[in-house]
């Protein structure tokens, strides 16, 4: 089946930013361990990164077209933010997993809520890039591998 993991605003800057907090992988090297483990398990994973609003809602709304089956999305600030992305997601219907290297609920506050997680089927939190790998791990689960 058709896989898409979707990264929002910054994740293009992993392995630099704050690593104290986002770990020192980078989001090429997360990337490529993703479609390696789909591909190994008989599926096709797609990988976006956008910084804009309006890129990742257009991403969302082709992959109803793409036949995408279910999604991974770390939206990044837009977690707490973007009422948008979210509604693009109840959109299409497909299902998804919510994101997050490190653990919103340490963090501060306006990190507590995410507009996201009411319609995840799940989410992952605080393992790093790790958090990844468990959530794949879960949606090819969710496909019956
Ligand atoms: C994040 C957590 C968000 O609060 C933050 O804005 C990010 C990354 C994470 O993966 O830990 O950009 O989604």
């Amino acid at each position: 089946a058709k896989l898409l993991v979707l990264h929002g605003p910054n994740l293009n800057l992993l392995g630099t930013r704050e690593p104290e907090v986002y770990g020192r992988t980078t989001l090429g090297q997360i990337d490529a361990d993703l479609i390696q483990r789909a591909e190994k398990a008989g599926h096709q994973l797609d990988c976006f990164q956008s910084n804009a609003e309006h890129a990742l809602v257009d991403r969302i709304q082709a992959a109803r077209e793409d036949g995408t089956r279910f999604i991974v999305i770390n939206p990044a600030a837009y977690t707490h933010t973007s009422v948008a992305v979210r509604d693009a997601l109840a959109a299409v219907a497909i299902p998804f997993i919510e994101v997050h290297l490190s653990n919103p609920h340490t963090r501060e506050p306006f990190r507590h809520t995410s507009y996201f997680s009411d319609l995840a089927v799940g989410v992952i939190a605080g393992f790093g890039a790790d958090s990844y790998r468990y959530a794949l791990d879960a949606a090819l689960r969710r496909l019956g591998d």
